[in-house]
């Protein structure tokens, strides 16, 4: 079996050298233009040569949780695509949502504010019940993010493509149910997957119909937010700010509004790595099961998106 490895701005030589000790039956290589073609490959947003040259593949498997560049790609209908399952993302994800949650509600910008000026201040402490979290895209990081939430007795709303029922959280699903979502939000957290249905969702429309003094939490991809509606929203003061991890362009250049807005804190496509030995454990796992025909999980339907 011989398995390619073709990364953008990653280097692929530890990856090589991991799979290649748990799999040491199999011929690991980085890509290069004009090799011969692999029966397996494990990407991060190759370029379109890549999947033209490699014309053997039976599965990709792509070193994340997303897929949208993958799909934005022509790619043969027979070619299995495989994303991660979490690997380690969803505790991530889960850390990086409840601190941005409970910063936002503990004002503790404020306290860093009030601390710098060398000022001892009190807030007056505010309701959680008035702070109620919706959770955009209920899969594996989701799930897992609304339930953490729910260990700090937020209200967890939770929104999703089809039906489904979390224990404790209301859960709306499908566009006749966003509004009523929304409505029933104050603390957005978006994790849905970027397809065509969900690019530009986060915009003037649906982000007016948060509770007044709303609040942005986007993990998931830059495409889902229209930039200045969100400005011109929390400058209208109907949102209270937002904290962003991912963007339309990353890196965020020097010249974007986001890095000096005072109500929007920003980070570097950071909420949830990918973990290496995570990630090869359970990429090699899957690719062990397919050798022995069994299902595995994470394989991504194209008509979908996701
Ligand atoms: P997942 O398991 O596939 O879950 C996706 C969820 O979104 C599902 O609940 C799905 O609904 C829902 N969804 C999809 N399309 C929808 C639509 N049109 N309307 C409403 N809900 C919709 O994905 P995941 O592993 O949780 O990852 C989610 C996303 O997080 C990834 O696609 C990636 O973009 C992002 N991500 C970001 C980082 C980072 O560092 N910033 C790291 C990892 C992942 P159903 O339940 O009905 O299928
Ligand atoms: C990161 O953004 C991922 O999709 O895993």
């Amino acid at each position: 079996m011989n398995i390619t490895i073709c990364f953008d701005k990653l280097d692929p030589a530890p990856w090589v050298q991991g799979v290649q000790a748990a799999l040491p039956q199999a011929r690991v290589s980085a890509w290069a233009p004009g090799a011969p073609s692999a029966d397996l490959a494990i990407v991060w947003a190759p370029p379109q040569q890549f999947v033209d040259e490699q014309t053997g593949l039976q599965a990709l498997f792509n070193i994340g949780a997303g897929v949208d560049a993958l799909l934005q790609l022509r790619l043969p209908p027979a070619l299995k695509v495989v994303r991660l399952d979490d690997a380690g993302m969803s505790v991530q994800m889960a850390e990086y949502v409840c601190h941005a949650v409970i910063r936002h509600f503990r004002e503790f910008d404020g306290y860093d504010a009030d601390t710098q000026a060398g000022k001892w201040s009190y807030r007056r402490p505010r309701s959680r019940a008035d702070f109620a979290v919706g959770v955009m895209g209920l899969g594996v990081l989701g799930e897992r993010v609304a339930k953490a939430l729910q260990v700090f007795d937020f209200p967890v709303n939770g929104y999703s493509r089809s039906a489904r029922q979390i224990d404790g959280v209301r859960c709306f699903a499908g566009p006749g149910q966003l509004n009523d979502f929304l409505k029933a939000t104050r603390i957005l957290v978006n994790l849905m997957p970027l397809t065509p249905e969900t690019e530009n969702i986060l915009n003037r429309q649906t982000l007016s119909r948060l509770q007044r003094g709303g609040y942005l939490i986007n993990v998931a991809r830059g495409r889902h937010l229209v930039e200045q509606d969100l400005i011109a929203l929390i400058d209208e003061d109907h949102l209270a700010g937002a904290m962003l991890d991912v963007f339309r362009t990353e890196p965020l250049p020097a010249e974007h509004p986001f890095w000096r807005h005072p109500k929007i804190t920003v980070t570097p496509h950071t909420s949830a790595r990918t973990l290496r030995d995570e990630s090869i454990a359970q990429i090699v796992g899957k690719i062990l099961a397919l050798q022995r025909g069994e299902p595995i999980r994470g394989v991504v339907d194209p008509q979908r998106g996701y």
